[in-house]
């Protein structure tokens, strides 16, 4: 019988150089969407697929997300005085129990392949365990990772969010090569990072969400580096697939985003600032306005 997922990895050890001088001294996960950090996204999307239980990979600079996380006493008492219930939520969800995140160390920057190794001894030999990558925000009812956890309830086996990119982007992406594809889920025969152009099997890509077998971890310990000369997740999970085991591509329901790219992370902050009724308003009459005036020409 095979066991729930109850942990997530998420692979926050990254530099942000895109985002600099913002990174320099803030992690970019810590960048904020409206009024909430990243990582604050990806956290409730991990909550609401049911994982309890939440590993960080981090490195040095990384601080400020570990107090995120941490319960702010002074602040609490401060808001219970003046009754201001409303916030009291707001900041509950930031809170941990004791014990529910662990952080651990990627020592070198050696690809995502390597930081999901860097967990490898918080996870059980028979425990499949999920992946979130923030960058990849993702807005969608049920969430993107919910809906995968459903699906994997059904298949077992590795499974990837994926979705369609244009042929131009594919050369950016893990990209599916399909077996079969019944327009929700695709079985996958192979796998390949960052193809070059012009070489890619489909258009199908593999989005930051993952729920794998631990063998993944095992594969993990002897991979080779791969595309950019990184040890690539991509090339461990496709070696799942030489191994006889099974890896699905869920064409997840919603909207991706590249929080990741700084065009990515603007389209966000418009598509979730309208999302939210306390700016939508005033956020859309400025939008439309703008629009009207021919932009920022
Ligand atoms: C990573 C993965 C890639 C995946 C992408 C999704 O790439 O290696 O397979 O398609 O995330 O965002 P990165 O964007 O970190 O280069």
């Amino acid at each position: 019988m095979q066991r729930d997922v109850t942990k997530a990895v998420f692979p926050v050890a990254g530099l942000g150089t895109r985002f600099l001088p913002a990174t320099k001294s803030i992690p970019k996960e810590i960048m904020t969407l409206v009024d909430r950090p990243l990582i604050q996204y990806a956290i409730d999307e991990a909550r609401a697929a049911g994982i309890t239980e939440f590993i960080f990979v981090t490195s040095r600079g990384k601080s400020a997300l570990e107090d995120y996380f941490d319960h702010a006493p002074e602040l609490e008492r401060a808001l219970e005085e003046k009754r201001k219930t409303d916030l009291m939520e707001v900041l509950d969800a930031t809170n941990m129990p004791s014990g529910a995140i662990a952080y651990v160390r990627q020592a070198e920057p050696l690809g995502l392949g390597h930081a999901v190794w860097c967990a490898r001894r918080l996870i059980a030999a028979d425990e499949p365990f999920a992946v979130i990558l923030p960058d990849d925000v993702i807005s969608g009812e049920p969430p993107c990772l919910q809906q995968m956890v459903e699906a994997y309830a059904e298949t077992g086996g590795n499974m990837v969010a994926a979705m369609e990119v244009p042929d131009d982007k594919a050369s950016s992406y893990g990209i599916l090569d399909v077996a079969e594809d019944d327009g929700n889920m695709a079985r996958v025969k192979a796998m390949v990072e960052k193809p070059k152009p012009g070489t890619a099997p489909s258009n199908l890509a593999v989005i930051g969400r993952y729920i794998l077998s631990p063998t993944v971890l095992d594969t993990l310990e002897s991979q080779r580096t791969g595309a950019g000369g990184e040890i690539q997740l991509t090339d461990a999970i496709a070696a799942e697939i030489s191994a006889g085991r099974t890896v699905s591509g869920l064409r997840f329901r919603g909207q991706r985003f590249d929080c990741g790219s700084k065009a990515g992370f603007l389209q966000a902050t418009v598509a979730f600032g309208l999302a939210r009724g306390e700016l939508r308003d005033e956020f859309a009459t400025y939008l439309r306005e703008l629009v009207a005036n021919g932009m920022a020409d």
